[in-house]
C-alpha cells in the first residue's frame, strides 16, 4: 500500500473538544474542588526510582514515568504490573483519589520490558511505506503496555531527520512530512484501538514539539566540553565507552541543539504532523529540549501557546522532557516560571520533584504565575485522563500478561521486518540465495539480538547479545537453510562458499550519545567484507544500522546490499527476503548519502528517497 503523499502546508486546526459536554463538565467540577496543592501535584511527574513511599498519595502526584531503562528488578511483565498497580493504587487513596497516568518509552513495542515484542525502529517501519502494517503495531504495543497497568507511551515521535548524523535518526519515520503525518496517525489510531476510553487503549505522546530534528550541527548546549558537567543523567547512562570518547566521536554535537530554519519552513515541513495527530485525537504532545532561533522550545511562549494550543486547537497537555526545565535558566525558579507561562502543563522532573512543587507553588503565590493557567494545566491533564476512561475505570489491566511477546505479534513483527529491508543492489543473481548454495555468515551482529534493536531496548542505550528474548538473523537463516549455513564471526573460515553475507552494525546508541561525525565503517569492518570476498563467490552485505551510513567504497565491492535498519527481536524476517521466501518490498525513505560532506539534503546521494529493488520470490521446498 503506497501513501497518499501529501505535504500539507495549512494547519488545520481541530474543531471539536475532545470530550462530551458531560466530560467537560465533570472536569470542571473536579478542578473546582482542588486545592493548589493538589493542581501542582498533578502537574508534577517524577520517575519511578525518585519517588519516596507515600508521597503519591501525600502530593496527590498526576504521573509517574520509567525512563529508558527505568525497569523493576527482575525485570519481567510480572514485576512491571506489580510495580504500576501499586503506585496506581496508592493515588486512588488521596484526598479526590484522581487516577495516575504512568508512562514509559514504548518507541518500537514495550521496549523496556524483557519479553517484550521489539518491532523495528520508525526508520525500518517508514521503509514499509504501510499505514496499516504501522496501525497494527500500534494495537499490539498498546495491547502489550497496557497489560503491564500502563496507559501512557510517549511516542510517535514525528521528527523529520535534516542531518543523519544525529543519534535520534532512527526514531524518525521519513524524511517527507506527508509519510510522516499519515504513519504517525496510524500508530496513533493504533494505540487508540476501537475508543480512547477502552482499558487498552493508550495515550501516546507525539514528540518532540516541534522541529526537533532540524536542528544544527555544533549546536547543542547539553555538554560543557570544557568542564565536562555530566549532569547526573548522563553519568548513570554511560556507554561503557569512556564519555569522553564519545564526545570525541560527536556525541552532544546536534541533538538538543539550534535550529535556524525560517517560519514558513518551520509550519510546511515540520508543524503538520502534529496537526494530523491532533486531527486522529492525540491528547498529549511532548515539548522539545531543541530551540528555534536560539530560544528554547519548553520556553517558548508563541509556538507551545499560540501556535499548538490556539491555532492548532490542541486540548490535551504539553509533557517537558526529562529535566528539560533545569536548561532555561541558572536559577530553577526562573525556569519553572518560564515554561508554566509558556505553555508547559506536566512537567517531567525525574529527581528533585519537591524542588518543583515548592517554586511553583510560591510562583502562584507571590503572581509570577497566575493561578489561572496552572488551573488551564490542570483541565487539560485532567482531559486526557476523563478521556481515557481513567475514572471510570479499575485499575486492572484487562488483558493477561502473556500478550507480551506472544506468538501473533512476534509474527506482525516478523512482517514489519521484511517490509522494512530495503535491497539497494542486486548484481550476479547474488539475492535471492540460491536453493542448495552453501553460505557462510560472517560478523558478530549475525548472531547479536541487541545489535538488531538499537538503542531504547531494555536500558536507554541498548545493549549487545540475548538482552531480551528474540531470533538472530543468523538462526533465521539457519532455520531457512539447514546445514548449509557456516558462521564466522570474524571472518576467518576454510573452504569456499557459493555465497557470504557478512552482517555489520552500528554500536547501539540513543539520543545525543549517538550523535557522530563520521559516519563510515571501521577498518575492522571493512576487513570483514575483503574476507568474505576471498573465501566466497559472492559479497551480500547486510547493514543494520539507525541510518544511512558512509558505506560508498563497500558497497561498490559487493554483489549486493541490503539496508536491514533495526529490526528488533525477529531477525528471522530478514531471512525470509534473503531466501526469497517473500519479497524485497522496502524503499527509501530517506536519501542515502555518498560522502561525509554531502549529508544535508545530499546533492549528490548514493541512492535516493524511493529507492528499492526487488528480488524473485523462490518458491520454498516444503
Ligand atoms: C528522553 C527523551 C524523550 C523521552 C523522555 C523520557 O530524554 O528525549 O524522547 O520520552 O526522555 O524517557
Amino acid at each position: 500500500m503506497t501513501l497518499a503523499l501529501s505535504l500539507s502546508t495549512h494547519t488545520e486546526p481541530h474543531m471539536t473538544h475532545p470530550l462530551t459536554p458531560q466530560g467537560q463538565q465533570f472536569v470542571e467540577d473536579l478542578l473546582a474542588q482542588m486545592t493548589l496543592d493538589e493542581k501542582i501535584g498533578q502537574m508534577t511527574q517524577p520517575e519511578k526510582n525518585s519517588v519516596k513511599g507515600g508521597d503519591v498519595a501525600r502530593l496527590a502526584l498526576g504521573s509517574l514515568l520509567s525512563g529508558g531503562g527505568g525497569n523493576p528488578e527482575p525485570n519481567t511483565p510480572e514485576t512491571w504490573r506489580d510495580m504500576v498497580l501499586g503506585f496506581a493504587r496508592e493515588a486512588r487513596t488521596s484526598r479526590l483519589g484522581i487516577p495516575l497516568l504512568y508512562g514509559v518509552d514504548a518507541v518500537h513495542g514495550h521496549n523496556n520490558v524483557v519479553g517484550a515484542t521489539i518491532f523495528p525502529h520508525n526508520i525500518g517501519l517508514g521503509a514499509t511505506r504501510d499505514a496499516d502494517l504501522v496501525r497494527r503495531i500500534g494495537r499490539a504495543t498498546a495491547r502489550e503496555v497496557s497489560a503491564t497497568g500502563v496507559r501512557w507511551d510517549f511516542a510517535p515521535a514525528v521528527s523529520i531527520p535534516q542531518d543523519v548524523r544525529w543519534g535520534r535518526t532512527y526514531e524518525g519515520y521519513s524524511q517527507d512530512t506527508g509519510v510522516v503525518s499519515e504513519l504517525a496517525t496510524a500508530f496513533i489510531e493504533g494505540l487508540r484501538g476501537d475508543a480512547w476510553n477502552t482499558p487498552t487503549s493508550v495515550l501516546p505522546s507525539v514528540k518532540h514539539f516541534v522541529a526537533d530534528a532540524a536542528t544544527n550541527w555544533g549546536s547543542s548546549t547539553r555538554v560543557n566540553r570544557d568542564t565536562l558537567n555530566v549532569d547526573r543523567t548522563l553519568a548513570i547512562a554511560q556507554m561503557g565507552e569512556s564519555f569522553v570518547d564519545l564526545l570525541d566521536k560527536g556525541a552532544w554535537q546536534i541533538d538538543q541543539g539550534d535550529t535556524t530554519i525560517d517560519e514558513a519552513t518551520l509550519r510546511a515541513v515540520h508543524l503538520p504532523p502534529y496537526a494530523a495527530a491532533i486531527r486522529a485525537g492525540a491528547l498529549n504532545v511532548m515539548a522539545s529540549y531543541s530551540s528555534w532561533q536560539g530560544l528554547k522550545l519548553h520556553a517558548h511562549r508563541y509556538l507551545l501557546t499560540d501556535v499548538l494550543k490556539g491555532e492548532l486547537g490542541f486540548a490535551g497537555f504539553v509533557v517537558s522532557d526529562w529535566e528539560a526545565l533545569d536548561q532555561l535558566d541558572a536559577d530553577y525558579r526562573a525556569c519553572v516560571v518560564q515554561a508554566i507561562n509558556a505553555g508547559i502543563d506536566m512537567v517531567m522532573v525525574p529527581f528533585d520533584y519537591e524542588r518543583f512543587i515548592r517554586c511553583l507553588r510560591d510562583a502562584v503565590q507571590t503572581g509570577d504565575v497566575p493561578e489561572a493557567r496552572v488551573d488551564d494545566a490542570v483541565r487539560r491533564i485532567l482531559n486526557a485522563k476523563y478521556a481515557l476512561g481513567l475514572f471510570g475505570q479499575s485499575d486492572e489491566p484487562a488483558l493477561p500478561l502473556d500478550v507480551l511477546g506472544c506468538e501473533e505479534h512476534r509474527a506482525l513483527a516478523r512482517e514489519a521486518v521484511r517490509k522494512s529491508l530495503v535491497l539497494l543492489k542486486n548484481e550476479r543473481d547474488a539475492l535471492p540465495l540460491a536453493a542448495g548454495a552453501d553460505v557462510l555468515v560472517i560478523g558478530e551482529a549475525a548472531d547479536d539480538v541487541g545489535a538488531q534493536c538499537g538503542g531504547w531496548t531494555i536500558t536507554w542505550m541498548g545493549g549487545h547479545g540475548p538482552t531480551t528474548p528474540g531470533t538472530t538473523l543468523l538462526a533465521g537463516l539457519r532455520a531457512a537453510l539447514g546445514g548449509r549455513v557456516q558462521y564466522a564471526p570474524d571472518g576467518r573460515a576454510d573452504g569456499r562458499y557459493g555465497t557470504a553475507i557478512v552482517v555489520l552494525a552500528e554500536e547501539p546508541y540513543a539520543e545525543g550519545m549517538g550523535d557522530r561525525a563520521d559516519l563510515t565503517l571501521s577498518a575492522a569492518q571493512t576487513e570483514l567484507l575483503a574476507r568474505a570476498r576471498a573465501v566466497s563467490d559472492r559479497v551480500v552485505l547486510v547493514l543494520l544500522s539507525g541510518r544511512p551510513l558512509i558505506v560508498t567504497e563497500q558497497v561498490a565491492g559487493v554483489d549486493a546490499f541490503v539496508a536491514a535498519w533495526l529490526p528488533g527481536t525477529e531477525g528471522d524476517g530478514v531471512a525470509d527476503v534473503l531466501t526469497g521466501a517473500h519479497p524485497f518490498t522496502g524503499r527509501l525513505e530517506y536519501s542515502w548519502p555518498s560522502r561525509l560532506d554531502d549529508l544535508r539534503d545530499p546533492q549528490a546521494p548514493l541512492f535516493a528517497r524511493g529507492a528499492g529493488l526487488s528480488a524473485q520470490v523462490v518458491p520454498q521446498l516444503t
